[in-house]
């Protein structure tokens, strides 16, 4: 069999270490290996599939990105998109499909396993906000970024008496941010989950002031809502073909720290870490897992499944089947975001 390999979205450390899982395995069952490149996109037309040999797989394990390219390509959208992806993959000779990738990824490799043709996804988003999986490929190191990065704020904060206003990336859920900000020992944590108020975040200020906290560091998502800076935010900008706006371009950060030190006249500057979350070495969590659900997925192909996917639960491995992972974003629940208010 030979058994074709995508990565789709947004790039997230660890992609390479599940990219070399799936063709090792498959290797070590028999099988050949194809790898598409640049996510869907090369899956259209003649398509941009070439096939892997073990030399290819050798020595990836620790590097970012991922080899093999990727995009926000949706076929979905084009005409007869789905059908053209199962055509170019046959012409290919490729007769099974490992898409790594988040929600707009892993719903394309749905259709494909509707549309007949054997299909079984990996999860990744540095978001980490699949429904069902207590596992996406990039968040375990996006968290380690941020921080990282916290702990470098808070020597500088300290030592100036600022405020430092962090953006993390998080397009509708706020992991990345509450988990590196309880990590990092954030004072406040802004996410999407849970609206906050300008005045709900300088009474904060104020009180740890009056506490004598001379510095404060807010996390916040770039997908947080402030209802007083909603007018001042970046506008709709341009969409991607799976319909998101680039969040990026709101600019909570900078505008937040303004509205900041305009309200409490505290010195305060803002970070911006943008891709530097999605860039780098993978952690050890992301590459143990990456390769663990890289070889269950192979098995599974293996196996005759399709229209499924390896998640952690619990732990452990476990196979669903790929709609449960895609229904609905996974959000932080209020028990978890609460933790943050004992240490404000
Ligand atoms: O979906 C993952 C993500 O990293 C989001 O957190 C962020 O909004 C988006 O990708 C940024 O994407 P791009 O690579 O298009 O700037």
């Amino acid at each position: 069999m030979r058994i074709g390999i995508l990565t789709g979205g947004g790039d997230a450390p660890g992609l390479n270490a599940a990219i070399r899982a799936v063709a090792r395995r498959a290797f070590q069952l028999g099988h050949r290996v194809s790898g598409v490149k640049n996510g869907w996109a090369g899956c259209l037309e003649e398509g941009l599939i070439d096939e892997l040999m073990p030399a290819d797989v050798r020595g990836i394990l620790p590097l970012g990105g991922t080899i093999l390219g990727t995009s926000r390509t949706n076929p979905a959208k084009e005409r007869d998109g789905i059908a053209r992806v199962v055509k170019t993959l046959k012409h290919h000779g490729v007769d099974a499909l490992v898409p790594i990738g988040g929600d707009d990824t892993l719903s394309v490799a749905a259709r494909l396993h509707e549309a007949g043709f054997p299909t079984v996804g990996v999860p990744k988003t540095i978001d980490n906000d699949l429904a069902a999986t207590e596992f996406c490929i990039g968040f375990d190191t996006a968290v380690g970024v941020v921080t990282e990065a916290l702990d470098r704020l808070h020597t500088t904060a300290s030592a100036h008496h600022r405020v430092m206003v962090v953006e993390v990336m998080g397009r509708d859920t706020g992991w990345v941010a509450l988990m590196g900000g309880i990590a990092g020992g954030a004072d406040l944590i802004i996410i999407p989950e849970f609206d906050l108020t300008l005045p709900d975040v300088v009474a904060h200020l104020y009180r740890r002031r009056g506490e004598g906290k001379l510095f404060s560091i807010i996390v916040v998502a770039e997908g947080a809502k402030i209802p007083e800076l909603e007018r001042e935010l970046g506008g709709e900008a341009e969409k991607d073909a799976f319909g998101h706006t680039r969040l990026a371009k709101r600019g909570i950060g900078d505008i937040l720290a303004s509205a900041v030190e305009r309200e409490t006249g505290f010195e305060t500057r803002v970070t911006v870490l943008g891709h530097l979350q999605r860039g780098g070495s993978p952690s050890p969590v992301d590459r143990i897992w990456a390769t663990r659900l890289g070889v269950a997925a192979v098995e599974l192909i293996v196996d005759g499944k399709s229209g499924v996917i390896p998640i952690r639960r619990n732990g452990g491995v476990e196979v669903v089947p790929l709609t449960e992972v895609i229904t609905e974003s996974r959000r932080v629940p209020k028990e978890l975001y609460d933790l943050t208010y004992v240490f404000v």
